[in-house]
């Protein structure tokens, strides 16, 4: 049966079946080949989308902006300051007038409430751009990049993500992993795992999937034989400064290394990041960070995020093409 995702939301991974979030992840390779070779086909003509930005982003907010006008839609952006909601209007209200005007909505903000409020009212498409539990439109970048970095099947890949896993990246990566059947661990300190219902979850899924998910302190462990390695920033959007000093200490030994690349005991293992990534002393949090701590890199050395392993570039890339996807799949059938 052909997969139709006319008019629905993407909240978090499991919002979608295996097949359905596979359906995304193929569709958004055929419009990036497309794309490659000159032939897209705008589907979007006349549709709207509003991005309501409630934290900051370079990469999310530019693949929704793209890969609307390659496909003909427009956008508008509104940023943390840039609109009632919340403050001088409820999110309830906000959602009615926004599904007044546009097709879809996408949401980025601290509160995965928020975004549900939103879908429960808009009566369009809203698509989850990061709260601090789900980052699901990563989730199908990170999808399609392993499909294009590795020849076997999903169901036969080995994902390993190290760091800070109890928020959005750890949790949407065990879900995913587990949602498709793969070989996924985490591998962190116990305090930085993700909460109960969230393993709970990713078990249950792994139940009918077969996927094989580990929880681990042990870095070795966790990364021997894998085919990814992935990695976060340790202290998140909207979390305060004075986190550093208990996540240096607890995921110094997380850092993605050469050593740990080595580990795996895989020499065609990949890099992962869904960026930004402090690998260098090239923005202003990291000098600020290296200044107080005395560190040259934090969750990833230069040397990793450098090398050929590193996909990093392509994944930032594919943001543009899944999101994409994800508007054809959701918008193209609905009348104008
Ligand atoms: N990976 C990601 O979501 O990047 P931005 O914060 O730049 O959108
Ligand atoms: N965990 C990070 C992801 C950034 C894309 C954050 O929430 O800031």
């Amino acid at each position: 049966m052909a997969t139709d995702l006319t008019g629905r939301h993407f909240l978090q991974e499991a919002d979608v079946t295996a097949d359905e979030f596979r359906h995304l992840v193929d569709l958004a390779g055929r419009l990036k080949a497309d794309r490659a070779a000159g032939r897209e086909e705008p589907l979007l003509c006349g549709r709207t989308v509003a991005l309501v930005f409630e934290k900051a982003s370079t990469r999310t907010r530019c693949a929704f902006e793209v890969a609307a006008a390659h496909q003909g839609a427009a956008t508008t952006c509104l940023d943390p300051a840039g609109s009632h909601m919340g403050r001088k209007e409820s999110v309830r209200d906000t959602a009615r007038v926004l599904g007044r005007m546009f097709d879809a909505v996408e949401f980025r903000g601290a509160d995965q409430s928020v975004v549900e409020e939103l879908a429960e009212h808009a009566g369009v498409p809203v698509y989850n751009g990061l709260t601090d539990d789900w980052h699901p439109t990563q989730m199908l970048a990170d999808v399609l990049t392993m499909t294009e970095h590795s020849a076997r099947p999903l169901a036969s890949v080995a994902h390993a993500y190290l760091g800070d896993a109890r928020n959005n990246m750890g949790n949407s990566t065990l879900v995913t992993g587990a949602l498709l059947g793969m070989d996924v661990r985490i591998v962190a300190p116990r305090s930085l795992w993700p909460r109960e219902a969230v393993v709970a979850r990713a078990r249950d899924l792994a139940a009918t999937t077969g996927a094989r998910i580990t929880l681990t302190e042990d870095v070795a462990e966790g990364v021997r034989g894998a085919d990814f390695v992935s990695t976060d920033v340790w202290v998140s959007l909207g979390e305060p400064a004075d986190a550093w000093a208990e996540r240096i200490a607890l995921l110094r030994p997380y850092a993605v290394t050469e050593e740990v690349l080595r580990a795996t005991g895989n020499d065609r293992v990949r890099f992962l990041h869904c960026l930004p990534a402090f690998h260098d002393l090239g923005s202003a949090v990291a000098r600020e960070v290296h200044e107080q701590y005395g560190l040259e890199y934090l969750e990833v050395s230069d040397e990793v995020f450098e090398s050929e392993r590193s996909v990093v570039f392509d994944q930032a890339e594919n943001r543009m093409h899944t999101i994409k996807a994800l508007l054809v799949a959701t918008l193209a059938g609905r009348p104008c």
